[in-house]
């Protein structure tokens, strides 16, 4: 059975573009492969958290997972910072990934840009700690959205040279992996962009009715269509994008043709939006509620996740240790 691994970064709630993005697609792969849903902990030092945050934010994500519906009879589910061989591939990895490329990727080139005091090393190795994320497992399809191809695109090049340079084909090539024949973008309703924690334009999966219908009610829009069947300006698509993944089919084409025949009511769309946002939120915002309460289910999730995980990790190290020539 292949094997499946992707992982979300523990920095606050989970919002609409991680779960359309990511999460629903764990949510079908976890009944047809052999899949590892982690909480990218380590990854989250490159904001700094406060020592005080770091479990309470793994345990966020770790009830919200579970509340969107992620099996662990199904899927393997840990934090990442249990599983030590990720640190060792992670090690291995660096000895092979050359500066110039690691300073070229995009979101280093962003965070060094946002954080000029503090362009760690860390920052710039990003991508290998991934990379050892999903190859410690020998993972071949990597659900996440449209934001992490260029990461991808570098894991794939490090497994490719591990391969070459000790002349085996041991890491198979992650592929990005969503349900949509593309991958994923839910944009921001801010008018541009993606959304996401940076940029400030979330709606959270722990949102409750009222905020909900705030944010959506402030979403940018223009004066209207001045000429029917016209092509949608960026804003406007942003919201028929909403419409497209928490509305119904019928929803969508009224308002799509609304648009076409410039009849559209901004106002009524949002609405809309809203109370179907409303309605997809609120059963997992309860059961959010719910596993959030129980620390002893989420302290035995974790532990029995990062028994499996480091039962799969330890096997992938051994195998490396060997081919590098360390006595395994
Ligand atoms: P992170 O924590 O930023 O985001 C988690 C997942 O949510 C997706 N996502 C989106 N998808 C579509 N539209 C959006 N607006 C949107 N915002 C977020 C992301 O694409 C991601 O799938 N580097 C990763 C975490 C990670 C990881 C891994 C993922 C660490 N190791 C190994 C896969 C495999 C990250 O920062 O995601």
């Amino acid at each position: 059975m292949e094997t499946v691994v992707s992982g979300i970064r523990p920095t606050g709630n989970l919002h609409l573009g991680n779960y359309f993005g990511a999460v629903k697609s764990f949510l079908q792969m976890q009944n047809e492969y052999n899949c590892y849903f982690f909480i990218a902990d380590w990854h989250s030092l490159t904001t700094s958290p406060k020592p005080e945050n770091i479990i309470k934010s793994a345990h966020t994500i770790l009830a919200e997972y579970l509340a969107c519906g992620i099996d662990p009879e199904k899927a393997t589910i840990y934090i990442q910072s249990d599983v030590k061989e990720v640190l060792e591939l992670y090690l291995y990895l660096n000895m092979n990934a050359y500066l110039g490329e690691m300073e070229r990727c995009t979101t280093f080139k962003e965070k060094a840009r946002k954080q000029p005091d503090n362009v760690n090393a860390g920052l710039l190795t990003y991508p290998t700690l991934m990379a050892a994320d999903i190859l410690i497992h020998k993972g071949v399809k990597v659900p996440v959205g449209k934001d992490q191809e260029q990461n991808m695109e570098m894991a794939r090049k490090f497994a490719r040279r591990f391969n070459m340079i000790y002349g085996k084909e041991f890491f198979p090539e992650p592929a990005s992996f969503s349900l949509a024949a593309q991958a994923v973008k839910i944009p921001g309703l801010d008018g541009s962009g993606k959304m996401g924690k940076s940029e400030g334009n979330c709606i959270y999966l722990m949102d409750d009715a009222e905020t909900i219908r705030k944010k959506v009610m402030k979403a940018v829009t223009d004066s209207g269509p001045t000429e029917p069947n016209s092509p949608k300006p960026e804003a406007i698509q942003n919201l028929f994008t909403f419409l497209d993944i928490v509305s119904t089919k019928d929803t969508y084409s009224y308002f799509d043709e609304k648009w076409n025949d410039c009849s559209i009511r901004y106002g009524d769309l949002k609405k809309q939006i809203a109370a179907d946002i409303v309605a997809f939120n609120a059963p997992i915002r309860e059961r959010i509620t719910e596993y959030s309460s129980n620390t002893d289910l989420l302290n035995k999730i974790a532990k029995r996740g990062a028994e499996k995980a480091h039962e799969s990790a330890n096997k992938t190290i051994r195998e490396i240790r060997e081919i590098i020539g360390f006595r395994s």
